[in-house]
Order: C-alpha cells, then sequence, then structure tokens
C-alpha cells in the first residue's frame, strides 16, 4: 500500500525537531482526523537555511512533514511557496487516495510558517492560490472554511 520511500520517510523522519528562536512557525490541524503538524523556519536572506518539523499524525503525515523539510531545505521563499501537496506526494512515490489529504498537511504548515515570517517582518501575508487548488485524494478531506 505505500512505497518504499514513505515507508523510509516514516521510519526515519529526516528534520525532526525544534528551531530555537525561529524566524517562521506554522502549525495546522485537519480537524477531521485530529493530526497536527509544526513547521520551524530558519530564512536567512530571503532562503530557508534550515527547517524542523513535529507531527502528531498518522505514517503518511509524518512521511509528508519529512520529505516536505527536504523539499523546502535550501529554497527561496517564493520557491518553497510553489511547493504543492501533489510535489510531496509525488516525492514519495505516491501516496493511497485516501491520504493524500494528509500530504495537504505538509503544504499547509509551510504556507502558515512562511507567512508567520512576512508577518513579522511586516509584510503582507502571501494569499492561497485558491482554498480548493489541492490536488488528489478521497475521504478525509478538509472541510469547507
Ligand atoms: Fe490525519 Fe493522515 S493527517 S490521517
Amino acid at each position: 500500500m505505500y512505497s518504499e520511500k514513505v515507508m523510509d520517510h516514516f521510519a526515519n523522519p529526516r528534520n525532526v525537531g525544534e528551531i530555537e528562536n525561529p524566524d517562521g512557525v506554522g502549525e495546522v490541524g485537519n480537524p477531521v482526523c485530529g493530526d497536527i503538524m509544526r513547521m520551524y523556519l530558519k530564512i536567512e536572506d530571503n532562503r530557508i537555511v534550515d527547517v524542523k518539523f513535529k507531527t502528531f499524525g498518522c505514517g503518511a503525515a509524518i512521511a509528508s512533514s519529512s520529505m516536505a523539510t527536504e523539499l523546502v531545505k535550501g529554497k527561496t521563499l517564493e520557491e518553497a511557496w510553489e511547493i504543492s501537496n501533489k510535489a510531496v506526494a509525488e516525492a514519495l512515490e505516491g501516496l493511497p487516495p485516501i491520504k493524500m489529504h494528509c500530504s495537504v498537511l505538509a503544504e499547509e504548515a509551510i504556507h502558515t510558517a512562511i507567512n508567520d515570517y512576512r508577518v513579522k517582518q511586516g509584510l503582507p501575508p502571501w494569499e492561497e492560490k485558491s482554498p480548493h487548488h489541492h490536488e488528489g485524494g478521497e475521504g478525509c478531506e478538509l472541510p469547507d472554511e
């Protein structure tokens, strides 16, 4: 059911932990399953130089956050903002359809952390392209806001 990549990132998640005095923090939760993800960013010259996460959630959520930290590390904020939940799932060599929403949590955690940083800098937060642009998956959908 799960790819080897998912199992690897679940069993050996990368970048677990916290950053002291982070430049941006994003905490998001899925109200349906109750899982929570927190992402910490260290930002220098508009670039993510370090990232750590803590996830209280299912295996797919842990694997997604681990992969998401690897994808955003070293990226500019603009590049990191463009990383979709689909890109996270593809980097994991796929997630079962009913687990796609777990990767949405990772995308949202990155976005929330970036906007936390922007607001702290006195900048306007970036807007989500569309609240429904997440791709793939059925069941356990995030409710409409
Ligand atoms: Fe809740 Fe995966 S994030 S089941």
